[in-house]
């Protein structure tokens, strides 16, 4: 059994309950005996399977490892993760237009963004291989995230940044955690290039999403949203909105319904639309849902504010395409200015996010006037990053500070207050 449906299971495997196996020929492998990323016969995207199917009553403790019955393994090296806020937002709500809209904020995670939630896990099967140096192409959050758990592990990490185009908040990050930042001449999509032919040659254990197990702990944030909207809402969320890059959020949502269906967990007519965003100017994944396409197209060129996002080639495409279109989901391109705006809505109801994570509420925002999105639907958006991430995207969104002379008599002429 290759790609499963929702509610689709794939026949249990006698070993340990845990196996690999290929979305693409169906080939199965043993999980941590040999290190592998990808196929051997067809190059397909390996996914995680277990004989054993998540229910909620087995679910203990707060955060990623809380769901460690859905996960390979019990516990990992934890900062911890996950048991993010699901915020109100009633004056956002109520301009978008939608019955409930609540904001999973995913930027209070250790280091700053949802990737702390598959590196814990990542770094956990990079111990159980035996593996001494981690590596990862980034456009920054992934490789704050693998310098702060693998420097915990006591690994050697290495990142390679697109050069010029990360945050500055994000190399801070990675470069005191102590990893080595190789600054790439080119985009993200050529650091992926480069380090998967490292991790091929079995120099470095490569931690994208390209590596199935980070993906095992992203499929937490999902676990989480239904739990925690289900639990205050008394109902499951119509629709999940998600900003996109190599789709890898996309695809560990999808499997977490996907899980949840098969189970009996979660009944059909629940599962959430996924509902992706892009940046315009890199937005391969919205060309193959308007296309009607498998794959996606590489994009060679790509520009956006939002760095974050600022990918060509989504190594997850044919996992997560699948997902957007079985849920009844959709993607939806926006421009900068209307993630500006966005980051600014958010920022005035307290909630400080990053330029990529700000995408979700804009593309939110789009479907809704296109109607798209319905005035009764209750919908979560995911907020991706911290506010603190990009401090100059931050800046350009908000208020400029004003000098002003250091008095007392000057500050209330500045402000136009009467009197001395
Ligand atoms: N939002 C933020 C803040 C991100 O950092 C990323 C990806 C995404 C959204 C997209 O998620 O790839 O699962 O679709 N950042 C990666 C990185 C590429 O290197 O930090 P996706």
């Amino acid at each position: 059994m290759t790609h499963l449906a929702l509610n689709e299971t794939e026949p249990g495997c006698a070993s340990d309950g845990v196996w690999l196996t290929c979305i693409e020929c169906g080939e199965r492998f043993s999980p941590f005996e040999t290190v592998r990323y990808t196929c051997d016969d067809c190059d397909g995207l390996l996914e995680v399977r277990y004989a054993d199917l998540p229910t909620w009553d087995e679910f203990e403790g707060r955060g990623v490892w809380r769901y460690s019955s859905a996960l390979p393994f019990e516990t990992g090296v934890s900062l911890p993760e996950g048991g993010t806020p699901l915020h109100d937002v009633p004056r956002l709500e109520s301009d978008v237009g939608v019955e409930r809209l609540r904001i999973k904020h995913e930027g209070m995670n250790p280091t700053g963004s949802f990737k702390d939630r598959g590196m814990t896990v990542g770094v956990r099967v990079a111990q159980e291989m035996g593996v001494d140096r981690l590596a990862c192409a980034s456009t920054g959050n992934t490789s704050a995230a693998l310098a702060a758990y693998g420097s915990r592990a006591g690994l050697e990490t290495l990142v390679l940044l697109p050069r010029g185009k990360v945050a500055a908040g994000k190399i801070a990050q990675a470069s005191c955690h102590g990893a080595r930042i190789l600054e790439v001449d080119g985009n993200f999509d050529v650091c992926l290039d480069i380090v998967g032919d490292l991790a091929d040659e079995g120099d470095v254990y490569l931690l994208n999403s390209l590596n199935p197990f980070r993906l095992e702990g992203q499929k937490t944030i999902g676990l989480e949203i239904l739990e925690q909207f289900r639990d205050e809402e008394g109902t499951y969320p119509d629709r999940i909105v998600l900003p996109v890059g190599n789709a890898g959020n996309t695809a560990a949502l999808y499997k977490c319904f996907r899980e949840l269906t098969a189970s009996g967990a979660l009944p059909m007519e629940d599962v959430p639309k996924l509902t992706g965003v892009q940046a315009e100017g890199a937005a391969p994944m919205v060309e193959a849902i308007e296309e009607g396409w498998k794959e996606t197209r590489r994009w060679e060129s790509v520009e956006t504010r939002a760095t974050a996002i600022r990918i060509g080639n989504p190594v997850n495409a044919s996992k997560a395409l699948p997902g957007i279109r079985e849920t009844g989901g959709t993607a939806v391109g926006v421009s900068d200015e209307q993630i500006r705006a966005a980051q600014r809505d958010l920022a005035e109801e307290g909630v400080g996010v990053e330029p990529a994570s700000a995408a979700s509420v804009a593309g939110l925002r789009v479907l809704r006037e296109r109607e798209d999105v319905s005035a009764d639907e209750r919908v979560v958006c995911l907020t991706t990053g911290h506010l603190l991430k990009d401090p100059d995207a931050a800046a350009e969104a908000g208020s400029q500070p004003e000098p002003v002379p250091g008095t007392t008599a000057g500050v209330r002429e500045h402000l136009g207050l009467a009197g001395e």
